[in-house]
C-alpha cells in the first residue's frame, strides 16, 4: 500500500439496490510509461477493466474479512495494459455486503446505506522521462448502473445485455475512515478446473437438468443467443431427488438462480460477482438449442497449493479422499466457510477446528488460515468471546460454543505444528487467553457450566434425528474442550517463550473435575456414557486411566457396531481407537459403507462430503430441507487419520512443519497397500506400505535437512534423509 490512503473513497450517485454500479474513468497519456501500478479496494466486490480488458486474476476481490476492521488492498501492475487514450473501469457488486446476509442477520455496515457499494483506488504513472503522475479516485470518477441489473451473494444475479445506462453522472464522496486498510494478506479467489457437462438429462418431470459430475463451487460459462429481452435462466442443485427429478429445496431462502436477459446476439458469458454450490443445473426458458459444448462449469476457490495425496487399494476410501478434498475446494473460498450453496456460506468456527489438521495436510493454507485468525482476532469480544462465525455478521456479542470457539486456540497451534509458523501463536496468544478467561468466567467449579453450546452438533445419539445438539452432555464436552485448548496455550506460551500464569492450575483443577463428575475408574459413568464422551476424555488426555476409557469406547462402537458421533467426536474417533490397540475396530469404521458411515455417501454417489450421515436415505429421501448441505467439509476430517495412522506421517510436535517425523502406520488385511505424501515446507514427506505374499513392506521418504522415527511393531528406528524401505 503506497498511495491510496491519499484516494478519497467514491460511492455511486444513483441508488442501485442489489445491482451492480461501475465507475468510469478516462485516461489520456502522451509520454512514454516505465512502469504503471492500481491500488483498489471496495465495499463490496470489484473486478477492474482497462480499455476493456480484465485487470488481474483475483476474482470476487477484495475478498471477505471483518471489514469494519480489516479490508484488503490489491496492487495490481498494469503497466502493459495502458495506452494513449484509456478508460479504466470499476465493477462493483455486494458480494458478502449483500443486505440481508444470513435469515436477515444485519451486516455491520452502517456507514453505507442499504445496498450501497463503494470504491477506493489510486493508479500511479511512472514516465521514462523520471517524471510521475498519480491518479486517485475521485469526483472526477463518473459512475452508472451495470448491466449486472441483480446480483445477491444468496440468489443469484440477472445480466441484462440489452440494458445501457447513457447517463453517467459523477461519483459521489463518500468520506470514511481508512484504518481498516490493509495490504492483502489472504490467497486471492482464482478460477480453477473448466468442468465440461457430463451428461444432459432430461428429468420425469420433463425439465432440462444438466450434469457437470462434481459437487463444485463457482459458475456456468455458456453460449446463449436467445430473441431480444428473452430472460433465459439457470437453476443450480447438488443433487436429483428420489425420482430423479431437479431438487434444491436444501439451499433454503437461497434462490442460487443465474438469468440472462438476451439481446438477440451470440453471448460467452460467466457472471462476475456470483458463485453458487451445485453438480447439476436446470435451463429455464432456453429458446437457443441446448448443446453440451455450450456450457462448461467453472470450478473457483482460494489460490491454495495442492500438498497432501492419499491412495490406497480400496477404490470406495479413494473416492472418500476425492470428495474431501473436493469439500475443501468447496469451502475454501477466502474464509473456511460450512457450505458453499444455502443461505449460509459462513465461517463457522467449529467446521474450520474440526477440519483444520486435515486442510493443513490436503492443501498449503498457511496464509489464507493467517488471514482469517486475523478477523477471528478482530471480532472477538472484549470479554474474550469468540463469535460462532468469522468474519462475525451475528453481532451476537458474548455467545460462545465450545469446540467452535476453540478455533482461537486450535487453529493458530496447528497452522505452528503443518507449518513451524511461530508468529501466528505470538499473534494469537492474547487471543487465546482472553478466550480461556471468558471460560473461567463461565465456569462453575472447573466446570464450563451452562454454556449456549452446540454440542456434538449432529450426532446419533440425540433421541431424534431432528435433536442436533443434544447427545453428549454439553458441560462435559466444554470442560473438555477448556482443557485441551489450555494445553494448546500451555504449549503456544512454550514455543514463544512466555508464562502461562494461572491457566496450568485452572486446567489441573478442571480436569480434577472432570474426572469427579463425569468418570469413575477410568469410565464415563453411565448417564454419560457416549462414544464422544470416552473419544475426548481419551484424546485430550483426560482420563487418569486411558487404556480403560478406550476399552469403554471399543465397547461401545462395537456393541451397536458404528460410529454415533457428530462433529465434535468424529475427527478424533480413529485416533482414539488406533491410539489404544483398536486398530481392527477403526478400520471397521471406515469400511463399513452401511449408514452410518463415510463410505454410505460415496456408495451412494456422492462427490462431496455431506453434512449428515444421511443426507440422503438408501431410498434417495433427504435428511430434510431445513439443514442439508452435499458439501459441508467437517466429516471430511476423518483424512487426517488416513495420512496420520493409515499411512502413518504424524508431525512430531516439538519439531513442527515435519523437520521431524515420525513414521508410525497402522494397517489392515483389508487393504494391500496405502501410500500417501505431504508435500512439507521441507520437501516431500512420504509413506507407503504394500502387503505382497503375506509380507509388509514399508517405503518412508525423508525430505533433505529432516529426520525420522519409524516405529514398526512396538521398535523405533531413526532414519535421516532419503528414501528408506523396511
Ligand atoms: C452450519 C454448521 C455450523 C452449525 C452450528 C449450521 O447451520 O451449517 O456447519 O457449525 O450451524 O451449529
Amino acid at each position: 500500500m503506497k498511495n491510496i490512503l491519499n484516494a478519497q473513497w467514491i460511492k455511486s450517485a444513483k441508488i442501485v439496490e442489489n445491482g451492480s454500479v461501475e465507475f468510469t474513468r478516462e485516461l489520456n497519456i502522451t509520454k512514454p510509461v516505465k512502469a504503471a501500478t492500481l491500488e483498489a479496494t471496495a465495499y463490496g466486490v470489484y473486478e477492474i477493466e482497462i480499455n476493456g480488458k480484465r485487470v488481474g486474476d483475483y476474482i470476487f476481490a477484495p475478498g471477505w474479512t471483518s471489514y469494519q476492521h480489516r479490508l484488503q488492498v490489491e496492487t495490481y501492475d498494469i503497466t502493459s495494459m495502458l495506452g494513449e487514450k484509456n478508460t479504466i473501469r470499476v465493477g462493483v457488486a455486494g458480494g458478502w455486503k449483500t443486505p440481508n446476509f444470513f435469515n436477515g442477520a444485519k451486516y455491520h455496515h452502517s456507514h453505507l446505506g442499504v445496498g450501497e457499494t463503494a470504491i477506493i483506488a489510486a493508479l500511479e504513472i511512472e514516465y521514462t522521462d523520471g517524471t510521475s503522475e498519480i491518479i486517485y479516485t475521485d469526483e472526477n470518477w463518473l459512475c452508472s448502473k451495470d448491466k449486472t441489473v441483480y446480483s445477491h451473494i444468496y440468489n443469484g444475479y440477472t445480466y441484462d445485455a440489452t440494458f445501457i445506462d447513457d447517463k453517467p453522472v459523477p461519483a459521489l464522496p463518500f468520506p470514511c475512515y481508512m484504518d481498516n486498510l490493509m495490504d492483502r494478506v489472504g490467497e486471492k479467489i482464482t478460477e480453477h478446473e473448466h468442468l465440461p457437462v457430463k451428461e444432459i438429462i432430461t428429468t420425469p418431470k420433463g425439465e432440462t437438468v444438466l450434469d457437470f459430475g462434481q459437487n463444485m463451487t463457482g459458475y456456468v460459462q455458456f453460449r446463449i443467443k436467445g430473441n431480444k429481452g428473452e430472460k433465459a435462466v439457470i437453476r443450480h442443485a447438488e443433487v436429483l431427488d428420489a425420482e430423479g427429478n431437479f431438487y434444491n429445496d436444501n439451499y433454503r431462502s437461497a434462490k442460487a438462480e443465474a438469468a440472462f436477459i438476451c439481446d438477440g446476439e451470440e453471448h460467452i458469458f460467466k457472471p462476475a460477482y456470483n458463485f453458487f454450490g451445485f453438480r447439476y443445473i436446470k435451463l429455464e426458458n432456453w429458446s437457443d438449442e441446448v448443446k453440451a459444448e455450450n456450457f462448461t462449469a467453472i470450478v473457483v476457490h482460494s489460490d491454495i497449493k495442492r500438498t497432501g495425496y492419499f491412495e490406497c487399494s480400496d477404490e470406495r476410501i479413494n473416492k472418500l479422499f476425492s470428495n474431501i478434498i473436493w469439500g475443501q475446494k468447496g469451502n475454501f473460498l477466502d474464509v473456511p466457510t460450512d457450505c458453499p450453496q444455502r443461505d449460509e456460506r459462513l465461517g463457522w468456527t467449529g467446521d474450520a477446528q474440526v477440519f483444520i489438521k486435515t486442510a493443513s495436510y490436503n492443501y498449503d493454507v498457511e496464509k489464507f488460515f493467517i488471514k482469517w485468525l486475523g478477523d477471528l482476532r478482530a471480532d472477538q469480544t472484549y470479554w474474550g468471546a469468540v463469535p460462532h462465525v468469522i468474519p462475525n455478521t451475528f453481532r451476537a456479542d458474548d455467545e460462545c460454543s465450545a469446540a467452535w470457539a476453540d478455533a482461537s486456540t486450535v487453529c493458530p497451534w496447528q497452522i505452528y505444528q503443518t507449518y513451524g509458523n511461530k508468529q501466528i501463536l505470538e499473534d494469537s496468544l492474547k487471543s487465546m487467553r482472553d478466550y480461556l478467561e471468558y471460560i473461567e468466567h463461565h465456569s462453575w467449579e472447573n466446570i464450563w457450566a451452562q454454556g449456549n453450546h452446540f454440542g456434538d452438533w449432529l450426532n446419533l445419539d440425540g433421541s431424534s434425528p431432528e435433536d442436533c445438539s443434544h447427545g453428549t452432555d454439553k458441560d462435559l464436552i466444554a470442560t473438555a474442550f477448556f482443557i485441551y485448548s489450555s494445553e494448546l496455550y500451555m504449549k503456544s506460551c512454550a514455543v514463544c517463550g512466555k508464562e502461562a500464569d494461572t491457566i496450568p492450575e485452572l486446567r489441573a483443577k478442571s480436569i480434577v473435575a472432570f474426572r469427579n463428575k463425569y468418570m469413575k475408574d477410568g469410565r464415563i459413568l453411565p448417564e454419560y456414557a457416549t462414544q464422544t464422551a470416552c473419544v475426548l476424555a481419551c484424546h485430550f488426555g483426560i482420563s487418569d486411566n486411558i487404556p480403560e476409557t478406550a476399552k469403554q469406547l471399543n465397547e461401545l462402537v462395537t456393541e451397536c457396531g458404528h460410529l454415533k458421533t457428530g462433529f465434535v467426536g468424529t475427527p478424533y474417533l480413529l485416533h482414539a481407537l488406533s491410539d489404544n490397540g483398536y486398530t481392527k475396530t477403526a478400520y471397521d469404521i471406515l469400511l463399513r459403507e452401511e449408514y452410518p458411515s463415510w463410505l454410505f455417501s460415496v456408495k451412494m454417489g456422492a462427490t462431496t462430503i455431506w453434512e449428515h450421515w444421511d443426507s440422503m436415505r438408501e431410498d434417495g429421501s433427504m435428511w430434510s430441507t431445513s439443514m442439508n448441505s452435499f458439501n459441508h467439509y467437517a466429516y471430511g476430517s476423518v483424512a487426517d487419520w488416513l495420512y496420520g495412522d493409515a499411512a502413518g506421517i504424524k508431525i512430531d510436535e516439538s519439531k513442527p512443519a515435519f523437520e521431524h517425523i515420525i513414521f508410525a502406520p497402522v494397517t489392515d488385511e483389508r487393504l494391500d497397500y496405502v501410500k500417501a505424501s505431504i508435500e512439507s515446507r521441507h520437501g516431500a514427506v512420504k509413506a507407503e506400505w504394500k502387503r505382497e505374499n503375506g509380507v509388509v513392506t514399508y517405503t518412508f521418504t525423508v525430505p533433505e535437512g529432516c529426520t525420522a522415527t519409524v516405529v514398526l511393531n512396538g521398535k523405533e528406528t531413526e532414519i535421516s534423509a532419503g528414501e528408506h524401505r523396511f
